[in-house]
C-alpha cells in the first residue's frame, strides 16, 4: 500500500491545473445506458473510481475506450448483454447505483447491488428508488439487489417530490425521466453544477430538460436519446482543495480552470478568513493577505452552500487559524474521522456528534496518519504542508480515488512530497 509523505517547507508558488470533476465523471459514464449512440466525454479525470465505473459499465456489456491518456473516454451501449451490476463492483464505490435509472428507462429491467454502508455514514438509496417509483417502477429488494422493473411501454412520467437533497437520487430520477412517457418534475431537486453538467449532456444527447441549477426540474420524456461528445466539467473539490494550499502554507497558486460561480460560498469563508481569491483569465489566484488566517464557522449545506466535500480541508486550514472555528457538519453523519489524525498533528479538535471546535495553533507537527476515507485524507496532505516536520499519510488508495497526480500538482508549486511505494 503506499503512501505519502510531505515534510512542510514552506510558501507554495505556480499554478495548478484542475481536472474534470469525477463526481460529474460518474454520473455522466453511465448516461451512455440511455442511447444505442455513442457518448464522447473529453476533460475526464484520471481516477480509480472512474476505472471502476468503466469496469461496471464493461460488465454490462457497454464498450468504453479511454483515448488521450484518459482524458477523453468513448463509450457506446449498442449491445447491452446484461443487466445485472454485480455486488463485487458495487461495494467498491457508491456511484454505481446511477446504473439504475438508465438501464432501467431503457430497456425495462435492471438488477443492482445495493451499495451497503460507507466510512462517512448509512448513505442509504431510498430516495433514489422512490423517485423510481413514482415513475412506475416496480422495485422488489432481494437477495441484497434492487431488482426493478418497469411496467409495460415503459417508465412513466411523474411527480418526484424528494423530501431533502441529494445529489445522487436527482441525478438518477433526471436519466430515468429523459426516456419516460410524458412529463417528470423533480421538486427539491439538487442543484450542484455536476446535475446542470448531466442535464447539459443529456440534452446534447436529445433529452428535453428544464430548470436544472435550481431547486425544480422538469423533464419532457422523448422515445430515444442520440450522440454527443460532452466535455466534463471542472472539479470544485479538487479546486477548492487547492486553493486551500497557498492559504495553509503560504505563498500565491493560481489554479487553472477554477471558476468562482463554482465554489462561491467556499471563496467567502476563504475571503473572511484573510485569503484572497482573484478571478484571472485562466482561473482563480489565491494568496494569504496576512502571516496567519482567522478562524470562521462553517456549515456544510447542499450547493450553493459550503460543500460537504470540502469541510475535512477547510478543518485542516482552521487547525492553525487564530481563535477558535465550530464546522457543522449537516449533511453525512460521521465525516469527522480526519479529526482524530489531525489531533495526532498537534491540533486541538472536539468534536461532539456533528460539530467540530476547533482552537488554533501557531504551528502542527508532522507525524504519522492514516488516510480514512478521499476528503480526509488530502486534508491530512493539507495539514502536512504547513507542519513541522514529516508527515506520512499511509493508506492513500483512497486519495487515488479523486485526486489524480496530487504529488506532481503540488510539487510542482515547491511543496516536498512524493509517493513511497510499499508492497
Ligand atoms: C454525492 C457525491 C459525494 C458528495 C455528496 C454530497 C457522487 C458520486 N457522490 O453523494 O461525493 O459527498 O454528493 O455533495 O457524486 N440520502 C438518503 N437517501 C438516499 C440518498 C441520500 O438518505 O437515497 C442521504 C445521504 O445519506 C446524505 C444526504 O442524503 O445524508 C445527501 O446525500 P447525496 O446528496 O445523495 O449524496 P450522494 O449522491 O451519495
Amino acid at each position: 500500500m503506499d503512501s505519502i509523505l510531505v515534510r512542510g517547507n514552506g510558501p507554495l508558488n505556480g499554478e495548478i491545473p484542475i481536472a474534470g470533476a469525477k463526481n460529474a465523471c460518474l454520473t455522466l459514464m453511465p448516461a451512455t445506458l440511455l442511447s444505442d449512440a455513442p457518448l464522447t466525454l473529453t476533460n475526464a479525470p484520471r481516477l480509480s473510481d472512474i476505472r471502476t465505473m468503466t469496469a461496471l459499465l464493461q460488465s454490462l456489456g457497454a464498450e468504453v475506450a479511454s483515448l488521450q491518456d484518459g482524458q477523453v473516454l468513448a463509450l457506446s451501449s449498442h449491445d447491452l448483454n446484461n443487466h445485472r451490476a454485480d455486488y463485487e463492483i458495487v461495494r467498491k464505490m457508491r456511484a454505481s447505483i446511477l446504473v439504475l435509472g438508465p438501464m432501467l428507462a431503457r430497456h425495462g429491467h435492471a438488477e443492482v447491488s445495493l451499495p451497503g454502508g460507507c466510512a462517512i455514514g448509512a448513505r442509504p438509496v431510498d430516495l433514489h428508488l422512490k423517485a423510481l417509483e413514482a415513475m412506475g417502477a416496480e422495485l422488489d429488494l432481494r437477495d441484497g439487489y434492487v431488482h426493478a422493473k418497469a411496467p409495460l411501454g415503459g417508465l412513466k412520467g411523474g411527480i418526484v417530490d424528494f423530501p431533502f437533497v441529494s445529489v445522487g437520487a436527482t441525478e438518477n430520477a433526471l436519466m430515468a425521466a429523459t426516456l419516460a412517457k410524458g412529463t417528470t418534475v423533480l421538486k427539491n431537486a439538487a442543484r450542484e453544477p455536476e446535475i446542470v453538467d448531466l442535464a447539459q449532456c443529456l440534452r446534447r444527447m436529445g433529452a428535453q430538460i428544464e430548470g436544472e441549477g435550481t431547486s425544480e426540474i422538469t423533464i419532457q420524456g422523448v422515445d430515444s436519446l442520440g450522440g454527443a461528445t460532452h466535455p466534463v466539467v471542472t472539479d470544485r473539490i479538487e479546486l477548492g482543495t487547492y486553493m486551500l494550499a497557498p492559504a495553509i502554507a503560504g505563498g500565491e497558486v493560481e489554479c487553472l480552470g477554477g471558476r468562482m460561480e463554482l465554489v462561491a460560498a467556499f471563496a467567502e469563508k476563504l475571503d473572511a478568513a484573510g485569503v484572497s481569491v482573484t478571478e484571472t483569465a485562466r482561473g482563480l489566484k489565491v494568496a494569504r493577505r496576512n502571516g496567519r488566517v482567522d478562524a470562521v464557522d462553517v456549515v456544510t449545506e447542499p450547493f450553493p452552500g459550503f460543500p460537504t466535500d470540502l469541510q475535512a480541508q477547510m478543518m485542516a486550514l482552521m487547525c492553525t487559524a487564530a481563535g477558535k472555528s465550530v464546522l457543522e457538519e449537516k449533511i453525512f453523519e460521521n465525516r469527522f474521522m480526519h479529526a482524530p489524525e489531525l489531533i495526532r498533528m498537534g491540533a486541538q479538535i472536539d468534536v461532539h456528534g456533528g460539530t467540530a471546535t476547533v482552537t488554533g495553533v501557531e504551528r502542527l507537527k508532522g507525524a504519522p496518519v492514516m488516510a480514512t476515507d478521499l476528503r480526509a485524507s488530502v486534508s491530512l496532505i493539507l495539514a502536512g504542508l504547513a507542519a513541522e516536520g514529516e508527515t506520512i499519510v499511509s493508506r492513500v488508495y483512497h486519495l487515488d480515488r479523486g485526486y489524480e497526480r496530487v504529488e506532481e500538482k503540488l510539487g510542482a508549486c515547491g511543496a516536498h512530497i512524493e509517493r513511497v511505494k510499499t508492497e
